[in-house]
This record gives C-alpha cells, sequence and structure tokens, in this order.
C-alpha cells in the first residue's frame, strides 16, 4: 500500500454573505485558486458547499496535503474547521479532479442540506466517510 498518499475530509462553517451573485463570485475565487495550488501540489479532491458549510476532501502526499489545510484553516471565509477524517489511502478517489465542486443545485448539494439540516449541528458528529461516498457517487454518476 502507498503510505504516502493521504485522504483528509474536514467540515467548517461558512462566513461568507451576500445575494447569490457575489456569493457565486466568491466560490469561483476560492475553486480558482484551489485548482491552480492543488494542479502544483498533485492534490486533487472535492468541494462541497451550501450557503451554511463547506465540506472538502483533500488527496496527496501527507505534507502537501498538512500544508494545503493549514493554509485553508486560516481563511477567514470559514470557521470552525474540523478534520473528520485523515489517513492513508491505497488509491485516490477523485484522481480526476484538481478540485471537483458540487454546490450549485445537485443532487449531492441537496443530500448535503439534509445532512447538515440533520445534524443541526456539531460538525463533528457528521461522517467524513459518508461525504466521501456522497461525492464520489455524484461524480461518478455526473
Ligand atoms: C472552503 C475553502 C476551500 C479551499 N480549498 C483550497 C484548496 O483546496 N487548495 C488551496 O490551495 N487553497 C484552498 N483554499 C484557499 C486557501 O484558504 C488560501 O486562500 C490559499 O491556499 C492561498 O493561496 P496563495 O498563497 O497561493 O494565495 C480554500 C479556501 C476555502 C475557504
Amino acid at each position: 500500500m502507498a503510505t504516502d498518499l493521504y485522504q483528509l475530509v474536514y467540515v467548517s462553517r461558512s462566513v461568507i454573505e451576500g445575494d447569490e451573485q457575489s456569493y457565486r463570485e466568491q466560490i469561483d475565487e476560492i475553486l480558482k485558486v484551489s485548482r491552480e495550488n492543488n494542479q502544483r501540489d498533485e492534490i486533487t479532491g472535492a468541494l462541497l458547499c451550501n450557503r451554511r458549510y463547506f465540506a472538502q476532501v483533500l488527496e496527496g502526499g501527507q505534507d502537501v496535503v498538512q500544508d494545503a489545510y493549514e493554509r485553508i484553516q486560516c481563511d477567514e471565509r470559514h470557521e470552525q474547521t474540523t478534520v473528520l477524517r485523515f489517513r492513508p489511502v491505497p488509491r485516490r478517489d477523485f484522481g480526476e479532479w484538481t478540485m471537483a465542486y458540487e454546490g450549485h443545485d445537485s443532487d449531492a448539494l441537496h443530500s448535503f442540506n439534509r445532512l447538515t439540516q440533520e445534524s443541526r449541528l456539531k460538525l463533528e458528529e457528521l461522517d467524513g466517510l459518508d461525504l466521501v461516498s456522497l461525492l464520489q457517487a455524484h461524480l461518478q454518476a455526473a
């Protein structure tokens, strides 16, 4: 097993405000920077968000994933970042995506909305593996 490949899953509370257009612009900006940096660092993953929460999967070398998470954690566009899962994995689940995105009117988003409503909300009670499966199922179906 390739022990240097790690997967990290975290959730956080979004503090992005504004109308739909400015919200989308801010998400687009996050995705642009993420995709550039992640390509450089050979990180792949997926981002799921609704107006109140983010969930993100990052996968790649242990050091680069940890460094990316440190930067992300300090970002003022969200708070209470909570790691649900950080462990070696045998292969990438999101190998085709520098950062896949689900946040606009998709089945994955509707499931995420349900999950975040149901758990009302201790972030640490969300299940990292559920989030990975949810994203994977949707991306494979897309
Ligand atoms: C929800 C969220 C997800 C993010 N995801 C990533 C990411 O996957 N990779 C990344 O490099 N930066 C990500 N960022 C941005 C970082 O917090 C930070 O702004 C960026 O890494 C700084 O890059 P720079 O030093 O090249 O400007 C994310 C930010 C937020 C709020």
